[in-house]
């Protein structure tokens, strides 16, 4: 085995996780991507002698055994069963996941002395709010999802007291980019492309004011980097977003730009579990702690989004 530093990253198949594991083998490490592939894929991941990818689930205690043999220094944890409309249908495979899978994870890292334990959060944890979301704002989950997430934090923040095991918190906002196909359950920015790239109607849930924060995923990836590598992220809580809202009509109305398409944008009921009309990240702690800044502006972001969808 050569030098070089190993690292684990979960949900390595997924689209986040797949990002990340480019990433970090880009800068040098040798990857370690544990993924189920329940909703990820393996042609997400490169073929690159210094990535080695094992189809187990993040719940299985024997994945300590590779960790073991590889000695990683930091454990990404992206995996996750994902998101809130999956949760609502399926609550009980759902807390397995997401808290227990995180439990897990977090028991094997101790063991193993990891240097650095990222966990992906979401900021639907956050209660409503018509500003921009801090890290100390207030925490109400509404949906199954959201409280999973959430109980992985609470876990994060008991490992770290309890056992000295640095850890550090990102709440994702929005998340999107190449890789993420559509299918019901995924975000709105696949949705929306493709119906646009079939000229079938944009169906929006909602008056289509409702906000949201897009982060183009390789802006994702590089907080979660960054936040894993500076003294300053440990055990901390990180928003990573743009620091931007964006409206969904907005969004829908960019995507019809860069897809040159005639397709209709129609007004539907809002999702009854959607709480959150507004969601903005403040994006300063990480801005000030770890040097974050997000380069992609929305329409750069879709433009490469769309490209993906046009060439895969
Ligand atoms: N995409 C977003 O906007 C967003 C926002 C907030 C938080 N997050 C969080 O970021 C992380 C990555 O999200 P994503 O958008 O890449 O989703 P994704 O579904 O593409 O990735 C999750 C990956 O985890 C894998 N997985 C699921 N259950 C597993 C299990 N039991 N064992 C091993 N692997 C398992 C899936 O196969 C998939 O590859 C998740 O933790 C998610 O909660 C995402």
């Amino acid at each position: 085995m050569n030098n070089l530093k190993t690292v684990v990253v979960t949900g390595g198949a997924g689209v986040i996780g797949s990002h990340l594991v480019d990433y970090l083998l880009k800068i040098g490490y040798r990857v370690i991507a544990i993924d189920n592939l329940s909703s990820g894929d393996r042609k997400n991941l490169p073929a690159n002698d210094n990535l080695h990818f094992f189809h187990m689930d993040v719940c299985d205690k024997e994945t300590r055994k590779i960790y073991e043999s590889f000695q990683p220094s930091i454990l990404f944890h992206l995996a996750a069963h994902y998101a809130n409309e999956l949760s609502i249908q399926e609550p009980e495979i759902n807390l397995d996941i997401n808290t227990k899978g995180t439990l897990v994870q977090l028991e094997i890292a101790r063991r193993l002395g990891i240097k650095r334990f990222v966990y992906a959060s979401t900021s639907c944890v956050y209660a409503p709010l018509s500003q921009a979301m801090k890290e100390e704002h207030e925490i109400i989950p509404h949906t199954p999802y959201g409280i999973s997430k959430l109980a992985g934090e609470y876990y994060c923040n008991f490992y770290s007291k309890m056992y000295d095991l640095p850890v550090t918190i990102l709440r994702y906002f929005n998340s999107y980019g190449p890789r993420e196909g559509f299918n019901e359950y995924r975000g709105v920015v696949p949705r929306f492309i493709e119906n646009a790239i079939k000229g079938l109607p944009i169906i929006v849930t909602g008056n289509g004011n409702e906000k949201r924060d897009f982060t183009f995923v390789k802006d994702t990836v590089r907080g979660t980097v960054l936040s894993a590598h500076m003294d300053e992220g440990k055990n901390q809580v990180f928003n990573i977003g743009t620091g931007k809202a964006t409206t969904i009509r907005q969004l829908a109305e960019t995507i019809k730009n860069v897809t040159k398409s005639s397709s209709p944008i129609v007004f539907s009921d809002r999702r009854e579990w959607d709480e959150t009309i507004e969601r903005e990240a403040n994006i300063e702690k990480a801005k000030q702690l770890l040097g974050y800044a997000p380069k992609y502006d929305l329409e750069q972001g879709i433009k490469e989004t769309v490209d993906w969808y046009e060439t895969s």
